[in-house]
């Protein structure tokens, strides 16, 4: 479900009218529904019933403060890729003691944060990273709770950039060497200790089968783990795809339905992997982050001009690929929704921002309303990957994000001023 619909033909989220956001706060400007956000929590939540389970939301998908402590106090644990995240969650309120830190970079000093903070797990890419995590450890005279993530060589089916579960790929430890791994760890690494396992295939997957694909092939190693190791959970990672095509925008029949395609809901992934794992009597761990807030947030930006070229039309506005880098980084569809409800003709057009590269593009050669200079439009599915990969590229201020409940709304990070911008440099 998502919050963002038309009553009397102005575009809400929840029960706000997004124009009178638009014109409060500016544009660009990052909105995201706090209810649907809880929804697609306690959707996972259920769907995973019957699992002793818990949901790590993957905090780089957005790490708002105020999006987390809406998720820290709906009972959430976070997984993390940092040590600044872990910061983040301490702040708004999370647990440690309910983090998983993955990533295959970790440096000395954050280990030594995430230990002195007492993280749940370290997920582990390498054996030269594990040996390290035993070496600091040792040092601070801890025990380093760890797991391993596994790379089960599955195909993931989603764009090149963001599949992780191949042998290529630079994710995990294959998935022939990680048993004696365990067996190592536990003769020589005395400062870890084997709590886990995981893995991530990918994101953004549309389908139940490479999921299923991996669960099936990875599940006796995470039997022969728990019977030798004794490790007591395994995290099957995030990944799980949303609807990018929404018929809001266009009014059209729904992409799934031209092309006969149908979204993976996540009622269909419980009911595909729980099964799987229920007779294993391990906790399972799901690291979420689009799913969560993917479809949750949306980005207002305002058509500055409009240009007709030779070969196109040019719809230019005053959002760029420094505020939203999905479309040029992984070819990202976003719907286009204006604020007011039209009706009229479609007419086919790009619309670009006002960066100085040909990749700052939110579309080309699209259907959509022919909205003009002055209105403002949405960039809907924006909730997740696109704040969090802004940058001041051109020396542009990150926009202000606000978070909507019900009938109320909240400005949850300020725009940044140009001396803000500019802060740090001499
Ligand atoms: N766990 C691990 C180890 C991950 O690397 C990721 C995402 C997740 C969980 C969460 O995946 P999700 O449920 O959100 O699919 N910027 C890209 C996506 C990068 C994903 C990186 N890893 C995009 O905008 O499509």
């Amino acid at each position: 479900m998502h919050a963002f619909s038309y009553i009397d033909g102005q575009l809400h989220c929840e029960n706000v009218p997004l124009q009178s956001l638009a014109e409060q706060y500016g544009t660009p400007l990052y909105v995201y529904s706090g209810n649907t956000i809880l929804d697609h929590y306690q959707r996972l939540d259920l769907a995973l019933q019957g699992l002793d389970h818990e949901v790590a939301y993957a905090v780089k998908a957005n790490s708002n403060l105020s999006v987390l402590r809406l998720l820290a106090q709906a009972g959430a644990g976070f997984d993390i890729v940092s040590g600044g995240e872990l910061y983040r969650v301490i702040k708004a309120g999370g647990d440690p003691a309910h983090c998983t830190f993955a990533g295959v970079g970790k440096t000395r000093d954050e280990i030594i944060y995430a230990l002195q903070q007492g993280i749940y797990c370290f997920n582990v890419e390498s054996a030269a990273e594990l040996a390290y995590l035993n070496e600091v450890a040792g040092e601070l005279g801890v025990v380093a709770p760890a797991a391993v993530r596994v790379n089960p060589n599955v195909d993931a089916k989603t764009h090149k950039y963001i599949s992780t579960g191949k042998s290529e790929n630079k994710f995990g430890i294959d998935f022939d060497a990680i048993e004696a791994l365990y067996d190592k760890a536990a003769v020589d690494w005395k400062n870890v200790r084997m709590r886990g396992l995981q893995m991530h295939i990918g994101s953004q997957l549309t389908s139940v089968q490479p999921f299923v694909e991996a669960v099936k092939k990875v599940k006796p190693l995470a039997q022969t783990l728990k019977d030798k190791h004794g490790i007591e959970f395994w995290s099957i990672g995030g990944g799980i795809g949303i609807v990018y095509h929404d018929s809001l925008a266009s009014g059209q029949l729904e992409w799934w339905q031209q092309k006969e395609e149908k979204p993976l809901t996540i009622e269909e992934y419980g009911a595909a992997v729980v099964p799987l794992l229920q007779d294993l009597g391990l906790k399972i761990l799901l690291e979420p982050g689009r799913y969560i807030v993917g479809n949750a947030g949306v980005l207002l930006t305002r058509c500055l001009y409009e240009k007709k070229g030779s070969a196109k039309t040019f719809k230019i506005v005053d959002a760029g690929m420094n505020d939203l880098i999905r479309p040029a980084l992984y070819e990202g569809h976003h719907e286009i929704a204006p604020l007011q409800e039209t009706v009229g003709e479609l007419v086919k057009a790009d619309v670009v921002g006002p960066i100085c590269e040909s990749g700052d593009f939110f579309c080309q050669d699209r259907a959509m309303a022919d909205f003009q200079p002055g209105d403002v439009i949405a960039l809907l599915s924006a909730g997740a990957y696109g704040f969090v990969m802004a940058s001041n590229y051109n020396t542009r201020p990150l926009p202000a994000e606000i978070l909507v409940d019900g009938e109320k709304s909240t400005l949850v990070r300020k725009r940044q001023t140009l001396d803000d911008v500019l802060a740090g440099e001499l």
